[in-house]
Formats: structure tokens, C-alpha cells, sequence
């Protein structure tokens, strides 16, 4: 080998030494100064600030730089979130900056058992802020936005009445109350015509579901889904009820909360386990027991909640039957009895005896109102549809039928679509068939109701 071809040589050995040495110090400054270790330096130093003694100080200093993580084998997930937010279960941290806040709910759901990612969403294993908030591409659980975090509490705990989620529980109230089951099953009850909603978190983001709700067929086009006249509250809870509808399932330990005791699950305990038939509310109910209007003056809660798990053995030889309720049925009966004297509770047991008001409430359950407007007075579009380009109100049915031939129209629906025009479309929305959904005895209620809607004085024997 030759001089000037070892010298050419050199130079690229020096270029490649240069390189190498290039990339090596590029390395350990983007490891030095990647923003979580800013984070921690920052912990450390408040740490420190705080330290008074000796030994705090030596532990404040020796406080490690290092990933932090949570493992959670049953939940398959490992959230790494407390690496930049260091402090979640600090409350002397309470007020600070993000990511150094001490979290308000860490009491109720201990972090190293819960994690974080299975209420905020978001990647649990990335280490920087945009990777872990998951508004990536490829990650398709970006974080909750704040404002629907509530959608989270109910994929473990029941949505109506949770007094811990009160948006929630007011979005599930909302999808009751406006006939959306009318036309989507959810949990397996509802109508044909639109989709099932069990999963629709998981699949839809916040914005779609706003937007399709003001104006369903301008993201789904030629959507028979009627827009939702709901004020701005409405329309955000309904969104975070939508949110919540995961359909993931949550192993034992997770679900083991499903119904947070409330005042108003005990009371649907109350009227379901037939309390009535031996005590008295508001002067309505049996004599076997004590009335119990004022039973929360006389009796403490601790005293309720022995009494319902044993009867016998804090009054012996009582007849009160031992009903095997759960610790959570228990306080949630327990919540409901204590404050009967303030909350007035009209029991709805009387209305149940009453087939009208079971049909009304069967009206509502089905969502007959998605289509037939608010107890039944119509005005939901229906291009095309003979009627109005309207469905039918359902205020006069008691002219046109008898009480056979509506429960047959109930439960075989419509045999074939009239259009108005037989050029244009035909009406996007049918009447289903309930057979099979609805049992007979509630669509005798259902009968009961429609029949009494027609107004009164209004029989003009056309
Ligand atoms: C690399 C550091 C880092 C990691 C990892 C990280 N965060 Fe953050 N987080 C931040 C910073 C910084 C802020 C405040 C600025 C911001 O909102 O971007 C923040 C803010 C937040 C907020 C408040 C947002 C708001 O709208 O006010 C939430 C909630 C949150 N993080 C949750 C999480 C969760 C859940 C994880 C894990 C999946 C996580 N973070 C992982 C740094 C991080
Ligand atoms: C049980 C559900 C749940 C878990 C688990 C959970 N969070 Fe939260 N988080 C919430 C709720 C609810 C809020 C809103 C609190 C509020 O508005 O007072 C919140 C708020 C926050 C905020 C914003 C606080 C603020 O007011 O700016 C951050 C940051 C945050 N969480 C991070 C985390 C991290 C990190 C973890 C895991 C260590 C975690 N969360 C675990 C439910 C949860
Ligand atoms: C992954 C499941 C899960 C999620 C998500 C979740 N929780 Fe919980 N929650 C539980 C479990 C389990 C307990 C019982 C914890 C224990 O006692 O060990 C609990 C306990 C509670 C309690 C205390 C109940 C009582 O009376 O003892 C409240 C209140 C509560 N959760 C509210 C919320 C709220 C609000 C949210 C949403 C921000 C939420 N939870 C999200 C599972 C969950
Ligand atoms: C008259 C029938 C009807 C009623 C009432 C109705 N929807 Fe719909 N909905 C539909 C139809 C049809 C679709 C499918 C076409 C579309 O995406 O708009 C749909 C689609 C949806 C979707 C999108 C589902 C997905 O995964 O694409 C959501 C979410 C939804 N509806 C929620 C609701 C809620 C909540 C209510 C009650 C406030 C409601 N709907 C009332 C007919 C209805
Ligand atoms: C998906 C929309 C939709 C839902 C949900 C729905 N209906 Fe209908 N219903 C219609 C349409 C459209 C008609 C009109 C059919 C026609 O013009 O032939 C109709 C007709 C009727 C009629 C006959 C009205 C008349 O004037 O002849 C009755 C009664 C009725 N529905 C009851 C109910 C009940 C009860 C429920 C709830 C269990 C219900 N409907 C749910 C769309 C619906
Ligand atoms: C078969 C009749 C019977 C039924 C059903 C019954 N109880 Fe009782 N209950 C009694 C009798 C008798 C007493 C009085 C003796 C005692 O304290 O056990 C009583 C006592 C009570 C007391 C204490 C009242 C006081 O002033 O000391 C409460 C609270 C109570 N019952 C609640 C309930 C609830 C809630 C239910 C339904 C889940 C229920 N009971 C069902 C018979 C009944």
C-alpha cells in the first residue's frame, strides 16, 4: 500500500472518529435533557427546598432519576404517567403546577392499584408529554379531555345515581329521557334502526359525537338519526354518557364497586324488596313494622346497617326477614331511610300499581318518544312519509283502534312503508316491530297510556 492512499484513509477514520464522538455527546444530551428528567430535577429541588433536617435532605438528594411505573397484570396495562407526575399522592403538593399536583382522588382509587391510564386514557408506557397525553398518530386512545373525565367512572361503576359522577349520571338520565332507545339497543334493550351503542366510545371522539348530535347527516350523510335539540349542558353530558360506553370489560376486584351507594338506589331497594308492605312512608304501607318517616331521628346509621345485615341480632326474635343484602345495598338503604324526612320522597310504588303510569314508563324505557316526539305529541321529521313528512303523533289513537288492534300494531309494527312521493326516497324511519322485545304485559300498559292520552273534552265524533 502506497502513502497517499493510507493518508486517505486517516482522513476517514478521523471523519467517522468525529462522527461517532458527534453522536455520542448528541446522545447523552438528549438523554440529559429529555423533559421528564426535567421534571424530576424539578421534584428533587422542590425536595430539597422543603427538607429541614439532615436526614430529609440526604433523602431529598438521593431521590433517584429514573422511570417510574405502575404495573397492573389484571388491567393489562403498565403506566409509566408518574414519571413527570411525581406527586399524585402527596397532598402537601396540592395547588402546584402540573405535572408536580397532588391528585384529588387518589384516597377512593389508590394509584398503585388502579394506575391512571384506565380513567384518563392516553398511552401508559410513553415517556413524553404528547406520547403519553396519546395525541399521536397510531395511538387511538387519546387522553379524555378533562371535561368528559367522568366518562371513565363508568366503566366500573353504574352511571344513573352515581352522586360521585354527577355529569354522568345526568347524561344517562338524558338517553332515558329522550327516546334514543327508540332506536339503538343498548345492554340488549331498544329499537333496530340505528346502530348499538355499547361500544360507541371506542369508536367515536368527542367532536364527532357533538357534531353528529346537532346534525346527524352532516357527518354520517343521509342519516336517519333526527338532530337532538339539546342546550349546551345536555348536549356535553350526553357526549361524556356516549364517552363512557366502552364496552371494555373490568376483571373482579375492578368492578367490585359497579353501584356506589346513593339515597336513590336505596330507594329503588326499598320499593323492589316490598319494604311497603310492612312499614309505612307518608302514611301509605303495611303495619307490621314502624312507620319509618322518622326512623332517621331515632335510629343512628351504624344501627340501620347491622339491623339490615342481621336483623335478629340487634332486635331478637323480630320478624323483619334477613334480606342477604351487600355492605353497598346496606348503606345505600341506609342513605335513603336517613334523610326521608328531608327529601319528601313520594314513593313511586302507588303510580306502579297504576297501568297508565307503568305504560308511560314503558314509553319512556323503549324510546317510543325518539320517534313520536315527548309524550306522544309528534313533530319528529320523517321526509316523505305520508303523514306530514312527519311520524305520527299518537294523541288520538284511541279513535282509530281499538285496544286489540294497537297492541297488534305495537308489537308487529309496519308492514310497508308509504311515501308520500313514490319518486322521492322512501321515509327513512318505519315503525319496528316490538314482538319479541316488549312482553305482553307492558304492551298492555303501553296501550293503557296511549289510550289515555287522547285530551279530555276533546270527543268530537268526527
Ligand atoms: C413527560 C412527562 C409527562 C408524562 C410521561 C405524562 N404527563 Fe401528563 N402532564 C405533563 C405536563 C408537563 C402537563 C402540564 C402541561 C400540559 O397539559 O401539557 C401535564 C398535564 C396532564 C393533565 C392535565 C391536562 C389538562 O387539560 O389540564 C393530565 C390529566 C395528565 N397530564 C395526565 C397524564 C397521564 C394519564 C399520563 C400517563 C398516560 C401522563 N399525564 C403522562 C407531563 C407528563
Ligand atoms: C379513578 C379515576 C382516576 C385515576 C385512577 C386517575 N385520575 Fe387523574 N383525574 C381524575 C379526575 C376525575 C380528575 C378531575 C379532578 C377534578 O376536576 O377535580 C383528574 C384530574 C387529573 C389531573 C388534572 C388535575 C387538575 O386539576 O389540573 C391530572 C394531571 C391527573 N388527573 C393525572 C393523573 C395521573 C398521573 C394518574 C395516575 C397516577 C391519575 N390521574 C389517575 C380521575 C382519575
Ligand atoms: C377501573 C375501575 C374504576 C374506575 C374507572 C373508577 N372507579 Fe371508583 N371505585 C372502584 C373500586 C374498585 C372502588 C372500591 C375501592 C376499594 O374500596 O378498594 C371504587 C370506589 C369509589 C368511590 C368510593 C365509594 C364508597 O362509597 O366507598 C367513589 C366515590 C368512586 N369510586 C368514584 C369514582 C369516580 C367519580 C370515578 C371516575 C372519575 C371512578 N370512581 C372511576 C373502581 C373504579
Ligand atoms: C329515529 C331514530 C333515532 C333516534 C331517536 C336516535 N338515533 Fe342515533 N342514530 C340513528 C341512526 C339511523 C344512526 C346511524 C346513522 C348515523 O350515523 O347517523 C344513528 C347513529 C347514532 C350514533 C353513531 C353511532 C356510530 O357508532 O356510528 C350515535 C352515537 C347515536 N346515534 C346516538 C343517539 C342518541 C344518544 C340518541 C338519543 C338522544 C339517538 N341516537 C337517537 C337513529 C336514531
Ligand atoms: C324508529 C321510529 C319509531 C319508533 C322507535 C316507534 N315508532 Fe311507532 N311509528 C313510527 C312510524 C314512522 C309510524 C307511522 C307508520 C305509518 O305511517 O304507517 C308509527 C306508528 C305507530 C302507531 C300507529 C299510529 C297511527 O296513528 O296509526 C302506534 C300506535 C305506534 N307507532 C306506537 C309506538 C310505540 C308504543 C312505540 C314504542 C314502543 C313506538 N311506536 C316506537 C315510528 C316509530
Ligand atoms: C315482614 C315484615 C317486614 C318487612 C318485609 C320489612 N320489615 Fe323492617 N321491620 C319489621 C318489624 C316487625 C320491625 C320492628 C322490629 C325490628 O326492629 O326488627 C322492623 C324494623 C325496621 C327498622 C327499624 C325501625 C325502628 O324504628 O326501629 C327499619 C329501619 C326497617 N325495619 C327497615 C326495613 C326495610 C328497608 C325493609 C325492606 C328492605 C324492611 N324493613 C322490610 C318488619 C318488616
Amino acid at each position: 500500500m502506497n502513502e497517499p492512499s493510507l493518508r486517505k484513509f486517516y482522513a476517514w477514520f478521523t471523519a467517522l472518529g468525529l462522527l461517532v464522538g458527534l453522536l455520542v455527546i448528541a446522545g447523552y444530551y438528549k438523554d440529559e435533557f429529555r423533559e421528564w428528567k426535567t421534571y424530576q430535577t424539578q421534584f428533587r429541588q422542590e425536595e430539597l427546598r422543603r427538607a429541614t433536617t439532615p436526614q430529609q435532605k440526604l433523602l431529598a438528594e438521593n431521590t433517584p432519576v429514573q422511570i417510574r411505573q405502575i404495573l397492573l397484570p389484571e388491567l393489562h396495562r403498565v403506566d409509566r404517567c408518574t414519571t413527570c407526575h411525581l406527586a399524585v399522592d402527596d397532598p402537601s403538593y396540592g395547588g402546584y403546577a402540573q405535572p408536580l399536583a397532588y391528585h384529588p382522588l387518589s384516597d377512593q382509587h389508590p394509584f398503585e392499584k388502579f394506575g391512571c391510564t384506565v380513567c384518563h386514557r392516553g398511552q401508559g408506557r410513553a415517556t413524553t408529554v404528547a406520547d403519553a397525553h396519546g395525541n399521536v398518530p397510531h395511538w387511538d386512545e387519546p387522553m379524555l379531555p378533562l371535561r368528559y373525565i367522568q366518562a371513565s367512572c363508568g366503566q366500573c361503576h353504574q352511571a344513573a345515581d352515581n352522586p360521585a359522577a354527577p355529569e354522568l349520571a345526568r347524561g344517562q338520565q338524558l338517553f332515558d329521557d329522550s327516546g334514543c332507545r327508540g332506536c339503538h339497543k343498548l345492554n340488549g334493550v331498544g329499537g333496530i334502526i340505528g346502530p348499538e351503542l355499547d361500544k360507541v366510545g371506542a369508536r367515536r371522539s368527542p367532536e364527532w359525537l357533538r357534531q353528529h348530535f346537532l346534525a346527524p347527516s352532516s357527518v354520517t350523510p343521509g342519516s336517519a338519526m333526527p338532530p337532538q335539540k339539546f342546550a349546551e349542558t345536555n348536549l356535553e353530558a350526553i357526549t361524556l354518557f356516549m364517552l363512557s360506553l366502552t364496552g371494555e370489560p373490568v376483571p373482579g376486584y375492578y368492578a367490585s364497586m359497579k353501584v356506589i351507594p346513593s339515597s336513590s338506589q336505596g330507594r329503588r331497594l326499598f320499593e323492589q324488596k316490598g319494604c311497603i308492605a310492612c312499614h309505612a312512608v307518608g302514611g301509605v304501607g303495611g303495619k307490621i313494622g314502624p312507620a319509618l318517616d322518622d326512623v332517621g331521628l331515632r335510629r343512628k346509621p351504624e344501627w340501620m346497617i347491622q339491623h339490615f345485615r342481621n336483623p335478629q341480632a340487634v332486635s331478637p326474635g323480630t320478624v323483619m326477614p334477613q334480606f342477604g343484602f351487600t355492605e353497598s345495598e346496606a348503606r345505600a338503604l341506609t342513605d335513603f331511610l336517613v334523610h326521608l324526612r328531608d327529601q319528601k320522597v313520594a314513593l313511586s310504588l302507588p303510580a306502579l300499581m297504576n297501568p297508565v303510569e307503568r305504560g308511560r314508563a314503558a314509553f319512556r324505557k323503549y324510546g317510543c318518544i325518539g320517534c313520536h316526539g315527548p309524550d306522544g305529541k309528534g313533530g319528529v321529521p320523517n321526509p316523505n312519509a305520508k303523514t306530514a313528512e312527519q311520524v305520527p303523533g299518537l294523541l288520538y289513537v284511541a279513535d282509530g283502534y281499538t285496544k286489540a288492534e294497537l297492541k297488534a300494531r305495537i308489537l308487529d309494527g309496519q308492514k310497508e312503508i308509504t311515501a308520500l312521493d313514490p319518486k322521492r326516497p322512501p321515509p327513512p324511519l318505519y315503525m319496528p316491530a316490538w314482538r319479541g322485545t316488549i312482553n305482553d304485559a307492558e304492551v298492555d300498559d303501553l296501550v293503557a297510556y296511549l289510550f289515555s292520552l287522547k285530551p279530555k273534552g276533546d270527543d268530537v265524533g268526527f
